[in-house]
């Protein structure tokens, strides 16, 4: 009896951290509305800074921005649809960027983004099962002179040719 009661109150206190994490990662969130008056033009950063703070933009963080800078829930949904950094959905450990722009499309880019989901068995917007590896595409990411450009989370790979890149993609376990 005892060991449950001490199972019960031990359930509840990992939920009240995790309420007070919560809280206090919203109240990061503030910080940033604050610092940018909030205003509707700073959308893009502040949801930037949520991206960071959550790790991906859940619907009601985007409720919630939506609520403090009075902009519409669906505006907020078309500007995190538009640029391909915002995600609505948990990332992998590692985000894999395919840049897809012309320079990186003419040097082999579409047969590299093939081959990594191949290897990795996922499409691209998609996350392996293991939580492990999140696969995206982006439009020039700013390297074209070493195109084809892959981007593994902050590290960018130039003349990345598709046999090169199962070995890359290891050495990010
Ligand atoms: S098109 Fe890929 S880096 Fe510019």
């Amino acid at each position: 009896m005892k060991k449950y009661q001490q199972m019960i109150e031990s359930v509840s206190r990992s939920g009240a951290t995790a309420a007070a994490s919560e809280h206090s990662i919203f109240e990061e969130l503030n910080v940033t509305i604050d610092h940018f008056d909030r205003s509707p033009l700073a959308l893009i950063q502040i949801l930037h800074r949520a991206q960071e703070l959550f790790g991906y933009l859940r619907d009601d963080v985007v409720q919630y921005i939506s609520r403090e800078l009075r902009i519409p829930v669906s505006k907020v949904h078309g500007v995190i649809g538009f640029y391909g950094f915002f995600s609505r959905i948990p990332r992998g450990k590692h985000t894999i960027t395919v840049c897809t722009g012309t320079a990186c499309y003419v040097r082999g880019a579409v047969r590299l983004l093939r081959g990594i989901e191949k290897q990795l068995e996922i499409e691209s917007g998609d996350t392996t099962t293991d939580g492990r590896y999140s696969l995206r595409c982006a439009r020039c990411v700013g390297a074209c002179g070493i195109a084809p450009v892959l981007v593994i989370d902050d590290d960018v790979h130039g003349d990345v040719a598709s046999k090169r890149v199962k070995n890359l993609i290891r050495q990010y376990k």
